[in-house]
């Protein structure tokens, strides 16, 4: 049995925010969030989170099958653990993970967790080598290479400094052990605080077994402290998430400038171009060709779709149509097969039927337009009277000539004809030539004679004698 305990009480003073440093975003989701998700896929009994500094605000985003145990003074990581003093009471292992730790992976907990229980060890550490240990606790080894201790940086002296192995933290305990030894903790220390990793100690003293478990990826134990860590543990998780899109036959142009959120779905032989975002609860087909520069929020995209330089959010996208470049669909459109939407057109709450073209400049809002129809360059809904809003009905096959407004509530029929620049403010029906806009006049000749009168006044203006 495998229940799972993550510390995320501390302050994250070096974050200098306001905001508890476990629920500063990676890819649009709190940090906490991903240590939750990696600790679900584990499929323990359950998880709890002992948390201390604004804890309300950080219980408030958990989903509330998670266990919160408050630890109202930060003493350190042992005494972290004792405030869960009750989660521990059970027949099992229990696996340490924190809260500022989100790249670990899955493969490598289940290979440290299979490695204790072969072992039959009371406690297992998940280490790794660094280049640079600084700041963190070393694993000290006897000459037959087996752990000893745990020594911070702040309680090691220079010889233990040189130590490159190092704990990451994360570690999994009998939890029967585990919970008889807490009280033999000490805080005589330089930091005067609870360590847990002082347990390591307790266990070889009663002869109980302690192993390591080192992952070769220093990466993956990554902890942020600030914003330098949280943007470069940010990049490793999106390239990660990148990475696995690509196994799955997804053309990543360029991952470094790509940002694409991780329950995101695409199919196979989609190409997504460089500056690109990709979000919320978004689905793409198979065959699409999205971005560059393109953001998508909360979308369903179907096949064969392709969207340039343009920001979606809220649509539902049929396959082989055509968005952008610099097209802009706001929540609950919905854009069916075939259709074209151009530069510089604005699409809200509409729907727009297949094989409709609407190229260029448009705000389309509140409307619903029908198959094969043509809305001319410049066409405006007026869905918005100053108080509420109003709908626009566009039948199937009609033609909206460039510059025209349709002042909503509007509809205009099947195989209707908007003549260019007409204001529409009553329905037009069915196979109809609509015309809104002052008659033409033309006077002859009239420029030539304005510009010679003109001309004469100007004359008139300038000094007689150039050299006066
Ligand atoms: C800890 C380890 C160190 C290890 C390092 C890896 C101890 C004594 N030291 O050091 O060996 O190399 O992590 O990153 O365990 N926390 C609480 N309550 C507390 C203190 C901490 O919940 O009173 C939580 C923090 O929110 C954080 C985690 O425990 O998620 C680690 O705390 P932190 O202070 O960062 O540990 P380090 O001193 O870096
Ligand atoms: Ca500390």
């Amino acid at each position: 049995m495998l229940r799972i305990l993550i510390l995320a009480a501390g302050k994250g003073k070096r974050m200098k925010s306001n905001i508890p440093k476990v629920l500063h975003k990676l890819l649009n989701k709190p940090m906490i969030s991903w240590v939750v998700n990696t600790a679900k896929k584990l499929n323990p009994e359950s998880i709890a989170v002992v948390l201390g500094h604004k804890a309300e605000e950080v219980r408030r985003i958990l989903d509330e099958d998670i266990n919160v145990f408050i630890q109202s003074e930060l003493l350190g990581t042992g005494h972290a653990v004792m405030c869960a003093k009750d989660f521990l009471k059970f027949d099992g292992d229990v696996l340490i993970l924190y809260g500022d730790v989100p790249n670990v992976k899955v493969e490598t907990l289940k290979e440290m967790i299979e490695k204790h229980r072969m072992e039959n060890n009371s406690m297992t550490i998940l280490t790794t080598f660094l280049s640079n240990p600084r700041g963190y606790g070393r694993i000290v080894r006897n000459d037959s290479g087996k752990i000893i201790s745990i020594i911070e940086e702040t309680d090691a002296d220079e010889e233990i400094k040189k130590i490159k192995e190092v704990n990451s933290g994360i570690c999994v305990f009998k939890a029967s052990d585990l919970i008889n030894s807490l009280k033999y903790l000490k805080n005589d220390n330089k930091q005067g605080e609870y360590y847990l990793t002082d347990i390591v100690k307790i266990f070889l003293d009663s002869g109980k077994n302690v192993g390591t478990f080192l992952t070769e990826d220093p990466n993956e134990i990554l902890g942020i402290n600030d914003r330098m860590q949280l943007s470069k543990v940010e990049r490793l998780l999106r390239l990660r998430v990148n990475e696995e899109h690509m196994l799955n036959g997804v053309t990543i142009v360029d991952p470094e400038s790509t940002f694409i959120d991780p329950e995101v779905v695409i199919e196979m032989d989609t190409i997504i171009q460089p500056s690109t975002i990709i979000y919320g609860n978004t689905k793409i087909g198979r065959g699409c060709e999205i971005g560059p520069f393109t953001i998508i929020k909360d979308c369903t995209i179907e096949n064969n779709v392709k969207i340039v330089q343009s920001n979606c959010e809220g649509a539902w996208i049929f396959s082989n149509t055509s968005i952008g470049p610099f097209a802009r669909l706001r929540p609950k459109t919905t854009i069916k097969e075939n259709v074209k939407i151009g530069n510089f057109v604005e699409v809200k709450n509409s729907i727009i039927e297949q094989d409709v073209k609407a190229g260029h400049l448009s705000y389309i809002g509140d409307s619903e337009v029908g198959e094969g129809t043509n809305i001319g360059a410049g066409t405006i809904t007026c869905n918005y009277d100053g108080f509420m809003k109003h709908k626009t009905k566009i039948g199937k096959r009609v033609f909206i000539g460039s510059n025209s407004a349709l002042v909503a509530p509007v509809m205009v029929g099947e195989g209707a004809i908007i003549g260019a620049g007409s204001v529409i403010t009553e329905d037009v029906p069915n196979d109809s030539l609509g015309l809104g806009r002052a008659r033409q006049v033309n006077k002859k000749g009239w420029a030539k004679r304005w510009r010679e009168k003109k001309e004469k006044e100007v004359q008139g203006l300038k000094p007689k004698n150039k050299d006066a």
